[in-house]
């Protein structure tokens, strides 16, 4: 059975991750994660007792932490989602982004090279063990913004405009370095804006949630018209699996759906869903850097591999709403005080 270390899969989309190979793939699963203010071990509570699943506190950016990891499950595929991962945040403190995406990514990928090379002290050995694999989870925000046409290939510029897109595209562009140089087995991934169970209320989608059921206002930047192409976290999870089966070493692979929504548009369905009235958004100033639109072209991943998102937008929506209006305690969890503190900050 083959060993998967997930990093970061206490958070939104790792957890979601973690289940969904529990439940569709015959693999043994390592949960490493930092347990940072967005790791949350409750979102594993149901797979704890899983015999194959582990979970180690650790940090990507720490060497030994990692190399002991991968030596004691005998690691033989990465999937890195660990990261700093938030926008507004990366403007507050831009170096912590630095460590985690940057100098965290690398470390990991250095120590990944060392375990699996088969002449690891040889730089230019490039023979690995057998089937070894490195995913990097990165994002469509490593190319900047669109304007109001056209859609981003994976041969699109790198063009970030956030402290938080310029660390990811930092890493991604190290993958593909250690590929290039190294030989080494590994693919990159850029997902577009996810949305589903256990995210972070500082994210759009459960901050409207979080604070509709608040009855508190709705922060919206500038004039809210700005566009994501929104994917139902499950999607993201198939997709990553189908990456990991069939991905092409070296290669980079576009994620996204087929939805555009312009930020207004999703803070009115997700009102509507809760039966809040419209009266509860508040335009606010906008985030520096903003950008405008994003929107990704997969034909690329669905042709190698046959992948599809499954859900719409309005029926993921729809779930993700059921799904937190289910599980209101694991949202006022999240939502501590250091969350508390930091809306105060950001948004009075
Ligand atoms: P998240 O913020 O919910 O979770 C991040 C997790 O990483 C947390 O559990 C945290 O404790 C852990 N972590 C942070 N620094 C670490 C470190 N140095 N070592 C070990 N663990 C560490 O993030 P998410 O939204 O689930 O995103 C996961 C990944 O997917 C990120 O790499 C992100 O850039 C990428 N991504 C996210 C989206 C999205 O819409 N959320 C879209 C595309 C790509
Ligand atoms: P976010 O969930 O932070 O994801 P990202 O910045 O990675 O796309 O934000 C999604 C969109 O929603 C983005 O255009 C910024 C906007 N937004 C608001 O208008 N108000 C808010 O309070 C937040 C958190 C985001």
């Amino acid at each position: 059975m083959r060993t998967v270390m997930v990093t970061g899969g206490c958070g939104f989309i790792g957890s979601n991750f973690i289940h969904y190979l529990l439940k569709n793939c015959d693999v043994k699963v390592v949960n490493f994660d930092a347990l940072t203010y967005a790791g949350n071990l409750e979102n594993l509570r149901d797979v704890e007792q899983d015999k194959r699943y582990a979970f180690i506190k650790g940090d990507i950016a720490d060497a030994a932490q990692v190399s002991g990891a991968l030596e004691r499950f005998e690691v033989d595929s990465i999937v890195n989602f660990a990261a700093e991962t938030h926008v507004d945040r990366s403007i507050l403190t831009p170096d912590a982004f630095m460590s985690a995406n940057v100098m965290g990514t690398q470390r990991l990928l250095e120590c990944a090279r060392v375990y699996w090379s088969l002449a690891p002290g040889d730089k230019n050995c490039r023979d690995y063990r057998p089937g070894v694999r490195y995913i990097q989870v990165s994002t469509d925000e490593v190319y900047g913004s669109l304007g109001m046409e056209g859609k981003f290939c994976e041969d699109s510029p790198i063009a970030p405009n956030s402290p938080y897109a310029a660390s990811k595209a930092g890493g991604d562009l190290f993958v593909r370095a250690y590929c290039e140089t190294f030989g080494f087995p590994a693919v990159v991934t850029r997902c577009s804006n996810n949305f589903g169970p256990y995210q972070f209320p500082e994210k759009l989608i459960p901050l409207i949630i979080y604070n509709a059921l608040h009855h508190r206002e709705i922060p919206v930047y500038g004039d809210g018209r700005q566009v994501r192409n929104w994917l139902y976290v499950e999607d993201h999870c198939s997709a990553l699996c189908r990456v990991m089966r069939e991905g092409t070493i070296g290669e980079v692979y576009n994620i996204g759906g087929d939805t555009e929504e312009s930020n207004l548009n999703v803070v009115r369905t997700v009102l509507r869903m809760l039966d809040r009235p419209e009266s509860l958004i508040r335009f606010v100033a906008d985030r520096p850097g903003h950008d405008r639109r994003y929107a990704m072209d997969y034909t690329k991943l669905q042709g190698h591999t046959g992948w599809s998102p499954l859900y719409s937008f309005e029926k993921g929506l729809e779930r993700t709403v059921q799904w937190y209006l289910a599980n209101e305690r694991w949202l006022e969890t999240a939502a501590d005080q250091e969350f508390q503190t930091y809306c105060k900050m950001m948004y009075t």
